[in-house]
């Protein structure tokens, strides 16, 4: 089949659609259910009304999400209500939350024909939500967080996307997943062509493995390491943690041989020589037992089962040294931007 955006059908994962290719047109006269209006649903909500599109929210019984849509001037109805007025229906719960919404307020309401989309693959990929074949789904995957990209998307601008359509999708779903994108503004620098699978997998195992595993494992060693030698908790602070957002900066505008120029001679020779001493292969060896237990569903039992665990966890880490080290260094140099 003949498609505008791609010169096979269905796309192989890694083609990119071009925003100049896309058109709000698929959108037209459609109204668009936000079910959960948190960190990303929100966002959604609040580009996909900038440019223009009609939007309802979705929340449960005495939701403060709820609350706060309603405050932002959305209509807010129940879940099944939301649903059932709308022709899109973006699920932006917990992805915990997502199988017994599915069952219980989502799939018995959606009309003939809606289209349901996800901004992570985990639903689909880890069959929380099983849509029927011929049902439109689509993932519309921001690579930044929630309050980023509205941010962006204020200033006329935006976030690359990740954009998937189920095998089971009427082809037309591509075209609607693209116009979805640019109402939201995750198609800036193009949308990249996944799977549900693929995105899933590599998203969680880089926030396990780096992002908010790995990386944040390292600060709070280092940290330690250098308080525990006697060293000043304001040095371990600045050269631990304060300085990352600087190399990170970096390392987004120039890759990483273009970071290596533009840090002093002994930064570079230092990170050369000692960082294979801290990544080793015994890391490389635990990093591809995480990604195995992403990739045989052992993630996503233990998260469906335990994740209440979370905020015990999180408690913990606050009391940490690193943590507490923090509080005043963002009062002072961060004054007024709270928690
Ligand atoms: N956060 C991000 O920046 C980000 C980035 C990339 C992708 N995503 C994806 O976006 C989706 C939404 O994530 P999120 O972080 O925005 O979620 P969230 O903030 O944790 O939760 C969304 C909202 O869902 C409501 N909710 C919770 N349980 C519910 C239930 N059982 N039924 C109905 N409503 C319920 C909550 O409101 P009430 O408690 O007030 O009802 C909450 O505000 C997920 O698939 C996530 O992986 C998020």
């Amino acid at each position: 089949m003949e498609h505008r955006f791609f010169t096979s059908y269905p796309p192989p994962p890694g083609s990119v659609i071009e925003p100049a290719d896309v058109t709000l047109g698929p959108l037209a006269g459609r109204t668009v259910a936000i079910v959960g209006y948190g960190t990303m649903g929100r966002a959604h909500a609040l580009n996909l009304r900038r440019s223009g599109v009609a939007v309802v929210v979705g929340a449960r019984d005495g939701s403060p999400a709820g609350d706060r849509a309603r405050a932002a001037g959305f209509a807010v109805h129940p879940v099944a209500a939301a649903v059932a007025a709308a022709d899109i229906v973006m699920l932006m719960l917990p992805d915990t939350a997502m199988a017994d919404a599915w069952r219980a307020d989502v799939a018995p309401h959606l009309k003939p024909g809606a289209a349901i989309g996800f901004a992570h693959g985990f639903a689909i990929a880890f069959d929380q939500v099983v849509p029927e074949a011929g049902r439109p789904c689509f993932l519309a995957a921001p690579k930044a967080q929630g309050d980023l990209l509205v941010e962006l998307h204020a200033a006329d601008g935006g976030v690359p996307g990740l954009l998937a359509v189920t095998d089971t999708s009427p082809p037309a779903t591509w075209d609607l997943a693209a116009a979805y994108c640019l109402a939201v503004g995750c198609l800036a620098g193009g949308g990249f062509v996944t799977t549900f699978r693929q995105e899933c997998v590599s998203d969680q195992f880089g926030e396990q493995a780096v992002l908010c595993g790995g990386v944040i494992e390292l600060l709070k060693a280092s940290y330690d390491v250098l308080v525990e030698a006697g060293y000043g908790a304001e040095n371990a602070y600045f050269e631990c943690v304060h300085e990352l957002k600087l190399i990170t900066d970096l390392l987004h505008r120039h890759g990483v041989a273009g970071l290596r120029g533009r840090i002093s001679g002994t930064a570079a020779y230092g990170g050369l020589t000692r960082g294979p001493r801290i990544i080793d292969d015994g890391t490389r060896a635990r990093l591809r037992e995480v990604l195995a237990e992403i990739e045989d569903g052992r993630f996503a039992r233990e998260l469906l089962a335990s994740h209440q665990r979370t905020a015990e966890l999180a408690a913990d880490e606050a009391a940490g040294p690193l943590a507490r080290a923090a509080g005043p260094m963002l009062a002072r140099l961060h004054p007024g931007e709270g928690k």
